[in-house]
């Protein structure tokens, strides 16, 4: 059964697209969208040990020639078409902002827990815009899905940290979502203000935006 992470993931994708997906893992959400969505897969991971398990599961599911699976490093040019739609899930941003260092995609989705304002600024600076995005809790964890396009934006501050599509739906999970990195920002900042810390002022204005909201 594939998580409502993954599904999460899926939303942002057509059916029938062309999909790259980057650190692919056991390919579950190669599976899911080559079953569900009849997207055309490709995945690659950069351990050949993953590469093995993620052919067992896709011979399992009977879709051997129907995924295309290679080891292939995203830190390297892999030489994608520019139509295919990248996806970049489970890893850090700077994983992600090194592996865009070295593809580029018209379409790119990502998923990352770690610093969402940096991914989104970095990526918009790029010559993209966020066209779609998600935030499910799944496994005790927020987990923010975002759809970037080739094109102009302008974000504000707010629009970066949560995410300009986010804050204009506010789904169920929205506020839960201000909430939890409401107090987890707190917590920092008040280790910072005993630490005397550089992180004060980052800190000093997250809150302030978050404050709007909830
Ligand atoms: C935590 S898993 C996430 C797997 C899957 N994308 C998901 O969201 O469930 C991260 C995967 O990325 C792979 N990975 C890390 N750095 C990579 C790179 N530079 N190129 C390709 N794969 C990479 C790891 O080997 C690992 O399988």
């Amino acid at each position: 059964m594939v998580s409502n992470r993954l599904k999460s993931i899926s939303s942002l994708i057509n059916k029938g697209e062309d999909i790259t997906d980057i650190g692919c893992d056991h390919a579950l959400l190669d599976i899911y969208l080559t079953l569900n969505k009849n997207c055309c897969c490709h995945c690659c991971d950069v351990s050949q040990s993953i590469i093995d398990k993620a052919i067992c599961n896709i011979k399992k599911n009977n879709l051997e020639g129907s995924i295309d699976i290679f080891v292939g490093n995203g830190f390297n040019d892999l030489n994608l078409d520019f139509n295919t739609v990248m996806v970049l899930s489970g890893m850090g941003t700077s994983t992600i902002l090194k592996i865009l260092d070295k593809n580029k995609t018209h379409d790119i989705i990502c998923q990352t827990n770690t610093d969402l304002y940096l991914l989104r600024k970095s990526i918009s600076d790029m010559g993209y815009y966020i066209v779609s995005e998600d935030l499910v809790f799944d496994n005790n964890r927020y987990y923010v899905s975002i759809r970037f396009s080739v094109g102009r934006s302008s974000y504000n501050y707010d629009e970066l940290l949560l995410g300009p599509c986010l804050l204009k739906n506010k789904n169920s999970v929205f506020n839960s979502y201000v909430n939890n990195m409401y107090s987890k920002i707190i917590k920092g900042y008040n280790k910072s203000i005993e630490f005397n810390s550089d992180s004060f002022n980052d800190l000093d204005l997250m809150i302030k935006c978050l404050e709007k909201y909830i």
